[in-house]
Formats: structure tokens, sequence, C-alpha cells
């Protein structure tokens, strides 16, 4: 795999970025490459966009891991932590512009300068809607209210929380 563009963000280290993009407000910047751009039209038309990329801060991997919102050990993957087999992070943000091979978006939890490779328009639709449960998260994120339960809990599935 390689990058088809970079991430740009106002934090420099992975203490200082925040944990997923429900806690963040930061405003962000997407580059793509020049010869991918051709494959950014239409993406404006979406309000929020993943973005797939390589956490390159990241070395090594353990398989049972103590997660940021958690005081146990876990399975690596039942987290979102970094330290990964494949260091492989996605995150939902919302898509304030495209200016060219520019994407303005908001919501960023990535260190500056992460590689991006890939971007897939966030379409809730697509995700299961019911019946979802979320393990070791229950009772530790924000509560949500009935009628926000489906699309919270889709949010949850495609990365807006930890
Ligand atoms: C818990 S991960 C969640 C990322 C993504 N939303 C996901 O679910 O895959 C977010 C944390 O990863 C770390 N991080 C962010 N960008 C990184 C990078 N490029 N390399 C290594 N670690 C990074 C920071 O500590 C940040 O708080």
């Amino acid at each position: 795999m390689k990058a088809i563009g970079i991430i740009y963000s106002p934090f420099q280290n992975k203490k200082d970025t925040p944990i997923q993009p429900y806690r963040s407000h930061a405003v962000g910047t997407v580059e793509i490459f020049e010869k991918y751009q051709e494959g950014l039209d239409d993406i404006d038309t979406f309000s929020h966009i993943i973005l797939i990329y390589k956490f390159h801060k990241s070395k090594g991997y353990r398989l049972k891991v103590m997660p940021f919102l958690d005081e146990n050990l876990r399975g690596i993957f039942a987290t979102r932590a970094p330290r990964r087999p494949n260091q492989i992070g996605l995150s939902v943000v919302r898509l304030l512009k495209r200016k060219g091979n520019i994407l303005i978006v908001k919501g960023i939890d990535v260190i500056n300068g992460t590689p991006l490779l890939d971007i897939k328009p966030y379409v809730p639709e697509f995700g299961p809607g019911e019946d979802i449960k979320i393990g070791w998260l229950e009772g530790k994120i924000r509560h949500v209210g009935k009628n926000q339960i489906r699309q919270k809990a889709l949010d949850l599935i495609m990365g807006v929380c930890l």
C-alpha cells in the first residue's frame, strides 16, 4: 500500500492528540497527491468522510493493551489503540471544504504529517443499525439520547468514538 496523501493537523505529538474525532474540534488539512486528485470529484457532496491512514509514529504492537478509556487489559482488536500489527487507523471527520487537491476537515485526531491511505464517504445507512453492542466501552463514553442511539451506534462502528 502506498500513501495517497498527507494529513496535516495542529498536533505534533501523540500525547496532545485527541483520542477520537468526537473529542476533537480541531481543523486539519488533507492533501491528496495530484495524481489522485480527479478521484476527489463529488466528495464535497458528502458532509463526512472516512480517512484511513497509517499510524506512522507507532512502533511494534502488543496483543493485549490498556486502552485510553479503560484500566483493564483488552485484546488489541477490541480497541482502537494505535500500536497494532498493521498500524491502520480510521477517523470519520466533517468535510468543510474542498479546494482542488486539498480537503479542509474538522474533528481531526491524528498527528501532523500522518500518511493517508484512502478516503471513503461516510454513509450511516451502510452500517448495520440495530442490536449494536459496544462491549467494554459501555458506560465509558457520553450518554446518547434514545432517538440518537442508532446514529451514535453507527458512528461508533465507523470510528467517531473510541
Ligand atoms: C486511539 S487512536 C484512534 C484513531 C482513529 N480514530 C481510530 O479509531 O483508528 C488516536 C490516538 O492515536 C495516536 N496517534 C494519532 N496519530 C498517530 C500517528 N500518525 N502515529 C502514531 N500514533 C498516532 C494519538 O495518541 C491519538 O490520540
